[in-house]
């Protein structure tokens, strides 16, 4: 990746901030980082500790918000951007659900902003990497996978809004020419993901003895991936990628979740004894509206096309994670504090 000056935007985030990480550890990039995120609930410093110190000459942060045009053309005429690699987003789900004006907001307009700005930089500029999800794609049956030839059918309004800005990024690329390419991955698991997806909340509440709400029958399927694996495939697709072209990210780890509940209550079990079996704390509660049933991947243009592949089986990851949350209690209980405890009240109440 030959880009002088990075922006990476949501950069405080669970993916950017290992994003970041893995690029500055890596000799395979030279270039300064440029770290744009607005600090929602999900945005966390601390997710970044130590970073500036260790790289006071490559990594930079600067505090806006995408959905504000004046402030992305000075982060762009400051550093003079050349490269973009776009993580900021609202990310959850239920959120979306309840609340889905921030999803409009940030997932479309923001996305939008961002391009005007990349195309406003002219002929320096290299590459806009647009981070995406597999849910734009809907649900799938029993069988098959999601290609990039599968027809969007997204389903939430989280989706939905991810679909419309894969769409502005490819047409930006179509009619402007600017230089794109669009990654759609699966879910993500590992260190410094916000404890509301299911992973995290299930490893703190499982520690915690509180209740393990598992939605609905628990028989829906995700095709899980490690974060690391997910940033090393987005480096791939940025320095070797077609530009234009969409790549499917997947783990090859497809899993119900009430196996991943069952396999974190074990895991915490092992490490943490308690007097009881975590698995006693598994709660059914009712489903999420429009619940999509199963996502698979198929990311053989990936491998085929750019030769990578995931490193981490599911079991692993899983360890490494679990082992995380519970040896990061600082972390934990930090992020867990204000806006999101204000936000869990005003949605669940006291309690
Ligand atoms: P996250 O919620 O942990 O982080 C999002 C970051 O964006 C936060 O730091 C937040 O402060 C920042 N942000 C939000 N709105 C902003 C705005 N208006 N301006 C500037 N910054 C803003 O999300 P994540 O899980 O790290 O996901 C990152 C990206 O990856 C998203 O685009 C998401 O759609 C995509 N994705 C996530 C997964 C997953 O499993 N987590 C899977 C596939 C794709
Ligand atoms: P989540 O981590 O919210 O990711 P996504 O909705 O993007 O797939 O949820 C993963 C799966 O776990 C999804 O099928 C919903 C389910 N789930 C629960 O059963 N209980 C929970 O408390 C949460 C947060 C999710």
């Amino acid at each position: 990746m030959n880009s002088e000056n990075l922006l990476v935007t949501g950069g405080c985030g669970f993916i950017g901030s290992n994003f970041i990480r893995h690029l500055l550890a890596d000799g395979r990039f030279q270039g300064r980082i440029i770290n744009t995120d607005c600090l929602t609930y999900a945005g966390n410093p601390d997710n970044l500790k130590g970073v500036k110190e260790a790289h006071p000459e490559r990594y930079f942060f600067e505090k806006a918000d995408i959905c504000d045009m004046d402030a992305l053309r000075g982060i762009f005429n400051r550093h003079r951007v050349d490269a973009v690699c776009h993580f900021a987003a609202e990310s959850h789900v239920d959120r979306s659900i309840k609340k889905p004006d921030s999803f409009v907001q940030t997932n479309i307009i923001g996305t939008f902003n961002l391009l005007e700005a990349a195309r406003g930089a002219g002929s320096r500029f290299r590459i806009f990497h647009h981070i995406s999800t597999d849910e734009v794609y809907g649900s799938l049956g029993r069988e098959g996978y999601f290609t990039e030839e599968t027809p969007y059918r997204p389903n939430s309004p989280y989706s939905a809004s991810k679909a419309s800005s894969d769409h502005l990024v490819r047409a930006y690329h179509e009619t402007y020419g600017l230089p794109t390419t669009i990654s759609n991955c699966s879910n993500n698991y590992g260190p410094y993901q916000f404890p509301e997806k299911l992973i995290p909340l299930i490893v703190l509440n499982a520690r915690d003895g509180k209740p393990l709400p598992v939605y609905g029958d628990g028989r829906n399927v995700r095709d899980w991936l490690y974060v690391t694996d997910h940033c090393e495939a987005i480096r791939t697709i940025m320095e070797k990628g077609a530009r234009g072209e969409t790549y499917n990210i997947g783990g090859h780890a497809e899993m119900e979740n009430i196996t991943i509940v069952e396999m974190i209550c074990d895991l915490v079990d092992e490490i943490e004894p308690a007097g009881a079996p975590r698995r006693r704390l598994i709660t059914f509660v009712k489903d999420r509206p429009g619940h999509d049933r199963r996502y698979a991947i198929d990311f053989s243009k990936l491998s085929g096309e750019l030769g990578w592949k995931p490193a981490e089986s599911f079991a692993s990851g899983l360890r490494k994670t679990v082992l995380w949350y519970l040896e990061h209690k600082e972390w934990n209980e930090r992020v867990r504090s204000g806006a999101y405890q204000s936000w869990i009240r005003e949605q669940y109440g006291e309690g």
